[in-house]
């Protein structure tokens, strides 16, 4: 849809119109600040804007977005740029539009258990601030100490905790948007029901900034609880792992967190970063780390035996219950870095993929089978609980050559088969620009034209956040 054409230089007017509005430190062109705004976490991606502005109120991000339509001039929201799927990324040049300086928590109403934030508060900090007065913001994407709501909300993230407590979009009321004509919306209401006419609020979480910025998101909360228990279970067998979590849902608990490592996960990760000490038998493969939590410590008691019962009938070999909090932030820690550990140890490509909870055992056998095919080794970790398997293809030896001309079609396999089992591309990273490719395996013609109807609608002149999500 878009007419835009790649990094098209910006004219003098265009830029006239921006030092008008902002304050010289919230528009930046130095090269260095491009480079610092040309990447997010996506393998090696790098795409610099033409220029970063960094607004502090919606009024200005709505001039600034009226200013970019009247001169045809891309953007790109930005949130703390740790997305996995080239979301954030300016693939057009043209402007950077960062919510950094859009970060305070407005109101946090405990009469109502909700909270008004801006987009570029960061989510660890968001969870603090609540955590002090006895709630909690359950979505905790591994990066909560770095990422922001507002990407959060762009990219539908979810985390280890969705597996009991649901993904961001679960948490969102309402959201302020800013479209790509410069006018201001609220979604919804400040409910938790809401009927009334369809739901846009739904719609733009996820629609990693193609249809609006967010502004402002009004979420919700809930009471914090009170206690945890977390255990590590190794397996000499991962394919028994994997059985064994559908298992636990079905003796009927419901973890708070049901997380799988492969063992070169651990291994890699324990190489990776400091202070954690875990000694891994040689002969086991994979790991989950399982977490139940509540109010009372008897019920976690017999939650867990359960859930031990469940792992002795796969076979799990001896399980290590953190006693202690510093214990359970180390095992925590272990499995939040495993992305940047893998990062850091090779060329790598990142897939999301994502079945309904028992197919996951099938996922795990075809992606290593598609990986004998096609020569590629891969490191699997991710939330088992959902059916969300963070599958790491490692170039390894992987010649160039096959590297860009074979691989594609060994993900193409892996997500044929994650459609065929009812599942799809990606459970939390988003499409971006990485996954768009592979749309058509997940929506056919009919519903493609649905989507760009939808962005049409929102977007006319295709400037808002230009290259993402629609093949
Ligand atoms: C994780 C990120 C990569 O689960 O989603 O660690
Ligand atoms: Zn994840």
């Amino acid at each position: 849809m878009s007419t835009l054409s790649f990094n098209t230089p910006l004219t003098d007017a265009f830029l006239v119109d921006l030092r008008t509005l902002l304050q010289p430190a919230d528009l930046l062109m130095g090269p260095e600040d491009l480079e610092r705004f040309c990447h997010d976490e996506t393998e090696d991606l790098r795409f610099p804007p033409q220029v970063v502005v960094q607004p502090r109120t919606t009024e200005q991000v709505a001039a600034v977005v009226k200013i970019c339509a009247a001169h045809h001039v891309p953007i790109t929201p930005m949130g703390a740029r740790t997305g996995l799927s080239g979301g954030a990324l300016a693939v057009y040049g043209g402007v950077g539009l960062s919510m950094a300086k859009m970060d305070a928590i407005i109101a946090i109403d405990e009469k109502n258990l909700q909270v008004t934030v801006e987009p570029g508060v960061i989510t660890q900090v968001l969870q603090e601030a609540v955590a002090a007065k006895g709630l909690y913001y359950a979505p905790d994407p591994s990066s909560r100490g770095s990422c922001t709501i507002g990407g959060n909300l762009a990219e539908n993230a979810g985390g280890p905790r969705a597996v009991k407590y649901g993904v961001t979009r679960d948490f969102v009321l309402n959201l302020e948007v800013v479209l790509p004509n410069g006018e201001v919306v609220w979604t919804g209401a400040n409910t938790l029901k809401n009927s009334t006419g369809y739901d846009l609020t739904r719609l733009l979480v996820g629609s990693e900034g193609t249809l609006g910025i967010i502004t402002k998101a009004v979420l919700r909360l809930i009471p914090l609880p009170k206690e945890s228990r977390l255990m590590l279970v190794p397996f000499r067998d991962a394919h028994k792992a994997c059985q064994a979590v559908s298992a636990v849902f079905r003796a009927g608990v419901t973890p708070s967190a049901l997380e799988f490592m492969e063992r070169d996960a651990i291994d890699w990760t324990l190489r990776f970063i400091d202070g954690v000490n875990l000694t891994i038998a040689d002969d086991t493969a994979a790991h989950l780390l399982i977490e139940v939590d509540g109010n009372h410590g008897d019920v976690l008691l017999r939650d867990c035996e359960i859930i031990l019962g469940v792992m002795e009938k796969f076979d799990c070999q001896e399980v290590l219950f953190a006693e202690t909090s510093a214990e359970k932030d180390a095992l925590w820690k272990l499995r939040r870095r495993v992305a940047e550990a893998v990062k850091g140890n090779s060329v790598y490509k990142e897939e999301d993929t994502v079945v309904p909870r028992y197919e996951l055992p099938n996922l795990l056998a075809k992606v290593k089978e598609v990986g004998t095919k096609y020569g590629f080794k891969s490191v699997c970790y991710g939330h088992a609980g959902d059916g969300n398997l963070h599958v790491n293809i490692i170039k390894g030896d992987m010649s160039d050559e096959a590297w860009e001309n074979e691989l594609p079609k060994a993900i193409r396999e892996i997500f044929e088969f994650t459609v065929s089992v009812g599942g799809t591309l990606s459970g939390e990273h988003g499409i971006g620009l990485v996954q768009r490719p592979y749309m058509d395996i997940a929506f056919n013609q009919v519903q493609l034209e649905l989507m760009r109807g939808i962005k049409k609608l929102f977007d006319p002149l295709g400037i808002m956040n230009p290259g993402k999500v629609l093949p």
